[in-house]
Order: C-alpha cells, then sequence, then structure tokens
C-alpha cells in the first residue's frame, strides 16, 4: 500500500518552518510475526519533537534528516501478528508521521484503547491522552497539590496547561495563568475557570504581575516554558513551595542558549522543592488519572481544547505554527481518510 511519510528535510534554525518538513512517498511493510501493521488516525503533536529536529540525542534519539518524524498516534490494527491485539482495535503509540506504521511490543507508550461511545476519539490524543495525564501527574504527584493553595500555571492556555488550569481549579486552588495573548487570557479566565490571568508579552516587570495576582504568594509553580517565566516565579514562591518541572518549551527553538535562570538561591531561602519529570517514568499512575479526567470530561467540569489539522501534508505547518505560540489547546493532525474507511 501507498503510505505517505513526513520526513525531515533540514534541521530547523529556530521556530520550525513548513520548508524543513517533506511529504514523501513509500511503500508499507508487510508485518512480522510479533506487529501488527496499523493506520495512523491522529498524530499528538508534541512539544518534544523539537529537540529531536536538531540532530543532538536528548532523552530520545535524534531524528536524522531524512528520516520520518515520530510522534505519538491514535491508529487502527489492520492486521496483527501480536498477541493481545487484533485486526480493529484501536491503539495508542509512538509511531512515525505516516499513514501505516509498524508497530510491536517494544513500541512506546502502547496501549489498547476502549474509547467511550459518546467521546470524541480524538480526547485519547490529548486532553484525555498524554496532556491530560501529564498535567494530572505533575500536580498530584511532583506538585502535591492541595485544596485552598495557589497555583501559577505557563503555557495556561496549551494542550497540558490548560488541562492544569482545570484540575488545579476542580481540586479547590487558586489558579493564575501565565500566556502569550490578550485571546488565550480571556479564554483561561472565561471558560477554564482560572481565577487570573497574566499575559507575559505585555505585561512589563512579570515579577510584579505575579505578586500582584498572587499578593499571597504561589506555593505551586506548574513550569511548561522555563526561562524567564521561571525566573520570575522563582521569587515569588512561597516557604515549601514546590516548582513543578513540566518542560521549557521556551527554549526549544534555540536549544544551545538557554536562558539563564537567576535566581536559584530561592531555591534555599524558601526551602523549595523543584522536581522534574517525565509521564513515561509515571505510567502505573496513569489508570486513576485516566478515570477520573474521563468523569471530569462527561460530567462537563472539563473541557478538552482541541487544534485539529487536517491532512499529512499539513503536518508541517501545523507543527510550525505551534512552536511559534500561535494555537490554543491540543495540536493534532487528523489523518485523511480513505473512501469506507471511517474513524
Ligand atoms: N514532562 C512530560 O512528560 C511532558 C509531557 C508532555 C508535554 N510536556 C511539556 O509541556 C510543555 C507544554 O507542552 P504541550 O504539548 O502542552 O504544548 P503547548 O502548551 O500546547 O505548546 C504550545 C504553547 O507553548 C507556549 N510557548 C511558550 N514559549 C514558547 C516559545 N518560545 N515558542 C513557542 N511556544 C511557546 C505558547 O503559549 P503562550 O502563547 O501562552 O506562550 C504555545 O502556544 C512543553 O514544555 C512540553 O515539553 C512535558
Amino acid at each position: 500500500m501507498l503510505n505517505r511519510q513526513v520526513v525531515l528535510k533540514s534541521h530547523p534554525n529556530g521556530v520550525p518552518l513548513p520548508e524543513d518538513f517533506e511529504l514523501v512517498e513509500a511503500t508499507s511493510a508487510e508485518p512480522g510475526e510479533g506487529q501488527m501493521l496499523v493506520r495512523n488516525l491522529f498524530f499528538s503533536l508534541e512539544a518534544a519533537i523539537r529537540g529531536w529536529l536538531d540532530g543532538k540525542a536528548n532523552y530520545f534519539e535524534p531524528i536524522p534528516l531524512g528520516g520520518a518524524i515520530r510522534g505519538p498516534s491514535v491508529a487502527r490494527v489492520i492486521t496483527s501478528r501480536l498477541d493481545g491485539f487484533e485486526a480493529g482495535d484501536l491503539i495508542f503509540g509512538l509511531h512515525h508521521w505516516e499513514d501505516y506504521s509498524l508497530s510491536d511490543a517494544n513500541t512506546i507508550l502502547l496501549s489498547k484503547l476502549s474509547p467511550e461511545e459518546d467521546i470524541p476519539l480524538s480526547y485519547y490524543c490529548g486532553g484525555l491522552g498524554g496532556s491530560g495525564h501529564t498535567a494530572f501527574v505533575g500536580l498530584h504527584e511532583i506538585g502535591n497539590i492541595q485544596a485552598g493553595e495557589t497555583v501559577l500555571i505557563s503555557a495556561a492556555a496549551g494542550a497540558t496547561g490548560s488541562m492544569a488550569t482545570q484540575i488545579a481549579k476542580l481540586r479547590g486552588c487558586k489558579v493564575v495563568g501565565v500566556v502569550g495573548g490578550e485571546n488565550k487570557a480571556d479564554l483561561i479566565t472565561q471558560k477554564l475557570g482560572a481565577d487570573a490571568a497574566i499575559n507575559y508579552k505585555t505585561c512589563g516587570d512579570l515579577t510584579a504581575a505575579i505578586n500582584e495576582a498572587c499578593p499571597e504568594g504561589v506555593d505551586v509553580y506548574f513550569d511548561n516554558v522555563g526561562g524567564k517565566t521561571l525566573d520570575a516565579s522563582l521569587q515569588c514562591m512561597n516557604t515549601f513551595g514546590r516548582v513543578i518541572g513540566c518542560g521549557m518549551i521556551g527554549d526549544y527553538n534555540d536549544q544551545d542558549n538557554p536562558t539563564p535562570v537567576f535566581n536559584m538561591w530561592k531555591l534555599v531561602e524558601k526551602e523549595l522543592t523543584l522536581k522534574g519529570f517525565l509521564l513515561y517514568t509515571y505510567m502505573d499512575k496513569v489508570p486513576a488519572a485516566s478515570a477520573q479526567l474521563h468523569e471530569w470530561v462527561r460530567s462537563g467540569e472539563i473541557h478538552i481544547l482541541e487544534n485539529i489539522t487536517e491532512g499529512l501534508p499539513n503536518a508541517g505547518w501545523a507543527y510550525s505554527e505551534m512552536m511559534r505560540g500561535a494555537t490554543i489547546g491540543k495540536n493534532l493532525v487528523a489523518m485523511d481518510l480513505q473512501e469506507g474507511e471511517h474513524l
């Protein structure tokens, strides 16, 4: 079968551009023993992919020039020679940006999905998938949030941040979001329930803005961006505060020049805990997170924000939009369906 793939054409210089990606045509392989052929339906666009485009290893191998971009997808099994999976099953796992992928027991994040009928399948690639799980695990396992505490969240209108904002509110916290636009500020206060929003692009002195929004001090900072926002938040933390190191997207487009952080002394002065985490390490916490998130989505207490781009040829453009900060909510690519196919 014809198998279109999106490959890396050039290492991005700063924000990835659509021209850094190329659509090529290949043919799909036959699954061997222990493998299955899957049809990708939705790709989750991940900030972490940016770190794999520079030709340098981080916690995953870099993607070579000409190599297919990898990312998590929701897919349907076409044929299976892997125990426990059969044709028609829906799965989640790390695949390549392509129509058809081979998957096996070693596929990272491989899990079988049992989507509920009234819940859109795309949610399992975002709010009810990695983004929601990351927000839930970060707030509870790393941040140990408690009702009544003040939680500051950066990239609060993004995939992870929008979920963290709503979860922290549902846990009885005061939530202040840091965002890069008035539309995002309105969204998180009016739709997601945040108590206040700070537009870091227009607020001037960010430390002063955080202090003004949180005169009682910040107990937990959920850091999605690092850099200047992390630095400013350190100055506003309460004694025994926790900083959740979820990501540092603010530096991903120029990783050779990370933004200096000057206020590390606050870790000592305020006896803070700063702990990074990767969701993969906490997979045992995902079933409970998933059950609770389903309940909140079903009851309407959590809104899942999605920005879905149609068609594999547009994946590079969609990723460029995400990495220049233009989007709101979870960025997904919906694969083009062929005649007779359905989700
Ligand atoms: N630890 C884990 O296991 C794990 C898992 C998933 C994601 N993450 C991390 O979580 C963070 C958020 O990821 P996400 O998938 O939820 O994406 P996302 O928040 O939807 O990412 C896009 C948003 O990031 C913000 N941003 C801040 N600085 C930026 C910059 N210099 N360039 C571009 N965008 C910038 C922008 O929002 P503003 O306009 O508001 O700035 C943009 O809209 C990332 O740091 C990611 O690495 C960690």
